[in-house]
C-alpha cells in the first residue's frame, strides 16, 4: 500500500525567490524504513513538512505539484488531520514536550482528538511500554536528559498510531551511545511493530544497517534513490554533498589493496562475515 505520493512537488518559501523543493516525485510503500540524506539546507527538513501538511498550511509559499498521505491530498486536509495519518518527531524534543508528567505529555495529543478515556488509558500504556519509558510515567518532562525526550516525543507520536513516523534528525542533539539506542528503537518500531519511517539524519552510519532505502536530496532535487547497498556500490556520495560512511570507506580501501571485488557491508557484523569469507 501506498503511503506517501508525491507528485511533481515544487516548493518555495514566502519571500524568498530560490525554489527549495524542484520537481520532487517520491513513493513511500508500507513498511518501508527511507532515510533522507543530503547536505545541510538542500531540503530535507522541508520535504518532511510536505508530508504532514505543515507545507502549505503553516509555512507560506508557493507550493506546485501534489502530495498525497494516505490518499489525502494534503493541500485538503489540515496538519491536525493529517498528523494522524503521519507523525512528525522533530530534532529538539523540548519543542514538543510541555505537559507536566509524561503521562500527560503522550495523552495530550489524543485529548485533543477527543477520543475515549478509556481508549486514550490503553494507547499512553501501550505507548510506553513499547518504547521502554514505564519508569518516566509520572516524571516531569523538564527534568529528563535529552534521550529521555527524545523518547517521550516517540511515544506521543506513537500513541496517534499514525501509518507513517517522520523523524527530522531525532538524534542530533544526543550523545553516541543515547543517539545509537535511539536508533535501534526506531529500527524495532519498523521491524516489529511494522511502522514506516521516513529519517533525515547526517550520522548515516548509525542507520545503515536498518534502512531499506535511501534517498539523497542535492540542492532540492531527489539525486539517488534506491537501495543503500546497491546506491553505495554504485555511486559515490561525496559528488552530492554526504560523507561516505565509514565502514564503506574501510571495504572500498580494502578492495582495492586485495583487489576482490567484495560485497559492501552496511553493518560492522556484515563486514566481520566478509572479511571471515576471505579467510577461508
Ligand atoms: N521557514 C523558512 N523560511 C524561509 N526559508 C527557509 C525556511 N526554512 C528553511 N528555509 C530555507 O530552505 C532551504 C532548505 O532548508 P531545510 O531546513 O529544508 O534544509 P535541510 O536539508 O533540512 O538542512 P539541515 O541538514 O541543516 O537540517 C534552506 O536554504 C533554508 O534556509
Ligand atoms: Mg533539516
Amino acid at each position: 500500500m501506498k503511503l506517501i505520493d508525491v507528485e511533481d512537488l515544487w516548493f518555495k518559501y514566502a519571500g524568498s525567490d530560490q525554489w527549495v523543493l524542484r520537481n520532487i516525485c517520491l513513493e513511500v510503500e508500507e513498511g518501508e524504513f527511507v532515510l533522507i540524506a543530503g547536505k545541510s539546507g538542500c531540503g530535507k527538513s522541508t520535504l518532511l513538512k510536505c508530508f504532514n501538511g505543515l507545507i502549505p498550511h503553516f509555512y507560506e509559499g508557493e507550493f506546485k505539484g501534489k502530495v498525497e498521505v494516505c490518499g489525502l491530498d494534503t493541500r485538503e486536509y489540515p496538519p491536525y488531520i493529517l498528523s494522524q495519518y503521519a507523525g512528525m518527531v522533530f530534532q529538539n524534543p523540548d519543542n514538543q514536550l510541555f505537559a507536566l508528567s509524561v503521562e500527560a505529555d503522550i495523552a495530550f495529543a489524543l485529548e485533543n482528538i477527543a477520543l475515549p478515556r478509556e481508549e486514550i488509558r490503553e494507547r499512553v500504556d501501550w505507548a510506553i511500554k513499547v518504547l521502554g519509558i514505564e519508569d518516566l510515567r509520572e516524571r516531569s518532562p523538564v527534568e529528563l536528559s535529552s534521550g529521555q525526550k527524545q523518547k517521550v516525543a516517540i511515544a506521543s507520536i506513537l500513541a496517534m498510531k499514525p501509518k507513517v513516523m517522520l523523524l527530522d534528525e531525532p538524534t542530533s542533539s544526543l550523545d553516541p551511545v543515547s543517539a545509537k539506542q535511539l536508533v535501534e528503537l526506531i529500527a524495532e518500531l519498523n521491524r516489529r511493530h511494522g511502522l514506516t519511517i521516513v529519517i533525515t539524519e547526517h550520522r548515516i552510519d548509525m542507520l545503515l544497517p536498518y534502512i531499506s532505502r535511501i534517498v539523497v536530496i542535492e540542492d532540492g532535487e531527489i539525486a539517488l534513490d534506491g537501495d543503500p547497498r546497491q546506491v553505495l556500490e554504485k555511486y559515490d556520495l561525496r559528488v552530492h554533498g554526504v560523507a561516505i560512511p565509514k565502514l564503506v570507506r574501510v571495504s572500498n580501501t580494502l578492495r582495492k589493496i586485495i583487489k576482490n571485488p567484495l560485497p559492501t557491508p552496511l553493518s560492522v557484523d556484515e563486514f566481520v562475515n566478509i572479511l571471515r569469507s576471505l579467510k577461508g
